[in-house]
């Protein structure tokens, strides 16, 4: 089969293109891995920034998290000085965030991409991306019933993920990746129980970090950091819930709604970035372009991002011969992939302290203290913190 542009998965980054093209009457087709019931029931991040939802807006794309997402505004930082809030809708560019489940924003963008004549082949999993230093390049794909196909095209754009075919097929030495582990671990929780705070709660304590992020009313993520190497299951629900509740100081501030724990994984924190986002007719996108660490909520977002300049740049050079945009595509999406990483490293750094008892990691958490002082004293701090915080 062909057509001119093959989208390599059905995540936020691949729908949001697919929709794009579609809209502007360019053949693409979507091909996704996994069955449609999985990606629209799989939870993942929640918190949309303000340009998100601008380019959905600017799309058509929106209805959906305007009638059920909710604006949120306010985070709680907790630590052994005390806690304090940052209103940060009033600080900086006095954006919010809207949190809106991705599976629910995936199925918007699925169902208005379906209903618009788009093509979506479910349970076929991209094999490899070849001739990409062509103008012909192709695709092989393993179908649902288990055959093989193929599918040429004039552009492929990877928007599968970290493990995806894109990456996988990038000729060795073409794509530099720029790779850090951070060297702290997650167990991420998804509880069915109500939110324990009207904010994002963060705390920051000598047993190491907690996290609090709304997602339904019924519905709270949690994270609690953990040794390196810790199964999933290691933790009873009757510790996780004892360990959140003391790192969030639930005697001072009162304890959490607890819950059933319905779903958990363990989360090295780690980020990387693909340098250039191209290989000849190759480009890609979200995930597969950089992996941002969970802490600041960028990864959804970049994909949106990322997912609207490489549609124009399509745009303008499959209908208007115009390949301008598809050139600049790299360095464009590269200046706002760094300037999330930074941010969340900098959130990485200032939520996770060394552990140990030497000179070194005193050194280093006093100087954690000495920075949450600044974000709870200092208002330019703040200021600077929310443009980032809700900024892509
Ligand atoms: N062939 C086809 N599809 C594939 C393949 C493959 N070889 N490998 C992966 N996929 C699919 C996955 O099943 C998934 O549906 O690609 C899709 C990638 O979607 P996401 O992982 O959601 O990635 P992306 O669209 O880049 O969105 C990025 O969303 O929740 C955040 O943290 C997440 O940062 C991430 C962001």
């Amino acid at each position: 089969s062909a057509t001119d542009v093959v989208i390599l998965g059905a995540g936020p980054a691949g729908l949001v293109l697919g929709n794009l093209l579609q809209n502007s009457g360019i053949d693409c087709v979507v091909l996704e891995r996994a069955e449609r019931a999985h990606i629209q029931t799989r939870a993942r991040a929640g918190f949309l920034a303000a340009n998100t939802v601008r380019i959905l807006e600017r799309h058509g794309l929106a209805e959906g998290l305007h009638r059920s997402g909710r604006v949120h505004s306010t985070c709680e930082f907790r630590t052994a000085d005390g806690r304090f809030r940052l209103d940060y809708g009033g600080l900086g560019r006095g954006e919010r965030h809207t949190v809106y489940p991705q599976q629910q924003l995936v199925t918007d963008l699925l169902t208005r991409f379906l209903a618009s004549g788009g093509r979506v082949d479910f349970a076929t999993e991209a094999v490899a991306v070849l001739d990409t230093d062509t103008d012909r390049p192709s695709v092989t794909v393993r179908e649902a019933d288990g055959h093989p196909g193929r599918w040429a095209a004039r552009y492929v754009a990877g928007c599968d993920g970290r493990h995806g075919a894109a990456r996988r097929s990038l000729p060795a030495g073409s794509v530099r990746r720029h790779h850090c582990d951070h060297g702290v671990t997650w167990l991420g929780l998804l509880a069915e129980a109500p939110p324990s705070l009207d904010a994002v709660g963060y705390a920051v304590h000598e047993r190491g970090f907690a996290g609090h992020m709304a997602r339904t009313s019924e519905i709270t993520r949690y994270y609690v950091q953990c040794e390196r190497g810790t199964p999933a299951d290691a933790w009873s629900e009757e510790r996780i819930w004892d360990e959140l509740d003391l790192r969030m100081r639930g005697t001072e501030y009162g304890p959490l709604h607890r819950g059933r724990v319905v779903e958990r994984a363990v989360v090295d924190l780690e980020s990387d970035v693909l340098e250039p986002l191209r290989h000849g007719s190759l480009f890609l996108a979200g995930d597969a372009a950089g992996l941002v660490s969970p802490c600041a909520a960028k990864g959804a977002n970049l994909a949106v991002l990322e997912a609207e300049i490489l549609a124009g740049a399509l745009v303008d050079d499959l209908v208007h011969g115009d390949s301008e945009g598809l050139d600049a595509y790299s360095a464009r999406c590269l200046a706002y992939i760094w300037r999330a990483q930074e941010f969340s490293h900098w959130m990485i750094r200032l939520l996770h302290g060394p552990s140990g008892s030497d000179g070194t990691s005193s050194f280093h958490n006093s100087l954690r203290r000495s920075r949450l002082t600044s974000l709870r004293t200092s208002r330019s701090h703040q200021d600077w913190f929310a443009e980032h915080y809700v900024g892509v």
